[in-house]
């Protein structure tokens, strides 16, 4: 298993960076391929918390390199920030991190564009992470983006930087925002090239060297298959290719160097920020949000929850190409006398047993459920399947079942020795 790819397979949040952290013992290189720091990617190592936002999540662990691939929007000042964090608590990244100089970057005027429109929609907003993910890839697609390559070439850079602050504050001022100070901000953002410089290099080839030397690659997904730019709940999405493909585009990995597709999943559902959510539950929402939990990483908002969507998963493995799943916060439902999946959308007199295109459809349509007796005993302690309630197993299979695809690990708690192989 050479390379390996692993997606969220639902909304975002779905326990990518504890999976990610349990998977990564076993691998020499993480990989990011996409997002930037819209994402929030949570692990504890003991009872130490770190929150990743745009270096992988392997870096927690001696010896392993990490890279952050083409694919990934950047912003500089925050991966400067978070290289510091790391150093704070005695993670050394120089020499085990590797930073693509084809990575676009995300610039000031992209967070503010990102801000403006979404007060500018007003009830019709998108609940962005205001992080600038959008106007980013919107100039990466526009061609008027700056790059990696940009930054750590000063000269170069303050030229483009120049020009397209200029443009930038004009549209600012247009859509009812400010200007931005243009000599202040190139200033720190020149310092911010300068930190970065060493870390910087082609990754492509870097990768490639890699796979050559047969080392065991994982490819670190953000956000989830339902916030993908094409096959999302759009325009409730991302902008980047959230599915496995993008793990390819977004390295310089060819598809048919992929071994397989690990896919992780809530055994529930959450969602932060507008858009459908068929399954949305209030009784689960409250329960959850009672525990302290399905709180954002990253914005601190409350993430909607609802019940295992059985159609989405489905859906998702189908897109993705998804052989083996995780399935975390299982300890989440532990104290329900009955849990749900979902297994169809009814809408009007049609059932969809995948998820429609037509956002009317989708946020009109009623979930079918199928009911599971729930096994209210706490989980968090087990350590193996057989240990685990049997109607917990029970529900396990038939998500599994349903998902269409393989159960691998189950996770019960945040931390490492919280997880089950299958
Ligand atoms: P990611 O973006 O997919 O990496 O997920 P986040 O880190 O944003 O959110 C997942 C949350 O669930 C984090 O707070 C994790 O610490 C937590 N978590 C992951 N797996 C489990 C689990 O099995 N049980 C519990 N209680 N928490 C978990
Ligand atoms: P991780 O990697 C959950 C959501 C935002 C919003 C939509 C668009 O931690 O799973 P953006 O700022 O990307 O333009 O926002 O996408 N979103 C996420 N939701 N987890 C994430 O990342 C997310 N990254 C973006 O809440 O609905
Ligand atoms: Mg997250």
């Amino acid at each position: 298993m050479a390379n390996t790819i692993l997606i969220g397979a639902q909304w975002g949040d779905e326990g990518k960076g504890k999976v990610i952290d349990v998977l990564t013992e076993k691998m020499d290189w993480v990989v990011r391929t996409q997002g930037g720091n819209n994402a929030g990617h949570t692990v504890y190592v003991g009872s130490q918390k770190y929150v990743l936002h745009l270096i992988p999540s392997g870096i927690l662990r001696s010896g392993k390199t990490c890279v952050i691939g083409n694919g990934v929007v950047i912003e500089p000042l925050q991966l400067v920030e978070e290289i510091k964090g790391l150093k704070d608590l005695g993670i050394e990244t120089l020499g085990n991190l590797f930073i693509s100089e084809t990575a676009h970057l995300v610039m000031p005027y992209h967070r503010e564009l990102d801000e403006l429109r979404e007060l500018n929609k007003g009830k019709n907003k998108l609940g962005t992470t205001k992080r600038g993910i959008g106007p980013a890839y919107g100039d990466k697609a526009a061609r008027t983006g700056l790059r990696v390559i940009d930054l750590v070439h000063p000269e170069q850079f303050e030229k483009k930087f120049r020009a397209r602050m200029k443009e930038n504050n004009q549209i600012l001022k247009g859509l009812g925002g400010h200007s931005l100070p243009v000599k202040k901000l190139h200033e720190a953002y020149r310092a911010a090239g300068d930190v970065l410089k060493p870390f910087v290099t082609n990754t492509v080839v870097k990768i490639h060297e890699a796979m050559r030397q047969k080392r065991e690659i994982l490819y670190e997904g953000a956000q989830g298959s339902f916030l993908d730019l094409d096959h999302g709940t759009y325009p409730f999405v991302t902008s980047s290719n959230t599915t496995s493909g993008g793990a390819c585009t977004g390295s310089g990995v060819p598809p048919n160097r992929i071994d397989r597709v690990f896919g992780v999943m809530k055994a529930y559902t959450t969602r932060v920020g507008e858009g459908p959510l068929p399954t949305e539950s209030t009784e689960l929402s409250k329960l959850l949000h009672g525990l302290g939990r399905e709180y954002g990483a990253t914005t601190a908002r409350k993430r909607r929850c609802g019940w295992f969507d059985a159609v989405a998963t489905r859906h998702a493995s189908m897109v993705n190409g998804i052989g083996e799943m995780a399935v975390t916060n299982l300890d989440g439902l532990d104290s329900l006398e009955r849990v749900r999946v979902c297994t169809g959308y009814r809408y009007r007199s049609e059932t969809f047993d995948y998820v429609p295109n037509d956002l009317e459809v989708l946020s009109n349509c009623e979930a079918v459920y199928t009911d599971f007796p729930g096994w209210q005993r706490p989980t968090h302690d087990c350590k193996t399947w057989k240990e685990l309630p049997l109607r917990a197993r029970q529900y396990l299979k038939a998500i599994a079942e349903l998902s269409g695809t393989k159960l691998r690990l189950i996770s019960v708690g945040p931390e490492r020795n919280q997880t089950i192989a299958v």
